[in-house]
């Protein structure tokens, strides 16, 4: 990896995780990393217009009608173009074709708010609620061909509280997404790791 590490964020929606990335990185507090590129599949999320207005390259890349390797191949050349090392989804909400994940070997990270591997899939935190866990949480990992499913990098805990509610408890897990993710891409592009198996060792 450069000595900047180049992120190229996914996002579909409101882009909560995106800023609090952009944030860590504003303030220091997540060093030797810049944000290439922001990309949607979604042209008018939120998220897409908030990376326009922070002056970053922001590129919508409509799925509409195409097959997914299609649309994975210019998603991964406009990554390529900018120079992105480490893929960020940001609550990206489409599977990614096996094409892509073998583009960045071990260089996509996807945030999901739930301690994987329970509830994968959507709604989790709806799913914890739903099923009666006393601790929830989020977690960061390493994207691979199955849905929510590779490498743990970090996962934060949050625990359930009396008179809770899917809502309240998905606003506390995304506090804790805004801090994990940005700790995890810390975490990988210090390089201080290895991965045995299934599991993260940090060096
Ligand atoms: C986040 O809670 C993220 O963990 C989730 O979508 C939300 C996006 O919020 N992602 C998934 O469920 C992926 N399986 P944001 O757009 O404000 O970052």
């Amino acid at each position: 990896m450069s000595s900047t590490s180049k992120l190229g964020i996914l996002l579909s929606g409101r882009g909560s995780n995106f800023l609090a990335i952009a944030d860590s990185i504003a303030n220091d507090q997540l060093k030797g990393c810049e944000i290439a590129v922001v990309i949607s599949n979604k042209a008018d999320a939120p998220g897409l217009a908030a990376a326009q207005e922070r002056g970053l390259k922001a590129v919508a890349i409509e799925a509409r009608g195409r097959k997914r390797a299609e649309h994975d191949e210019e998603i991964v050349a406009t990554l390529r173009a900018h120079g992105v090392d480490l893929v960020c989804l940001a609550g990206y909400m489409r599977l990614l074709s096996p094409e892509f994940v073998q583009a960045f070997p071990q260089r996509i990270l996807n945030i999901h708010p739930s301690l994987l591997p329970a509830f994968p899939g959507l709604d989790a935190q709806q799913q914890a609620f739903d099923y009666g866990v006393q601790v929830a949480g989020c977690t960061v990992h390493f994207v691979d061909e199955q849905l929510d499913h590779g490498v743990i990098v970090l996962q934060k805990t949050v625990t359930i509280l009396e008179g809770d509610d899917a809502h309240a408890l998905s606003e506390r897990v995304l506090e804790q997404e805004h801090i994990a993710y940005s700790e995890a891409i810390a975490r990988v592009v210090s390089g201080q790791y290895t991965i045995e198996g299934r599991r993260y060792i940090k060096r």
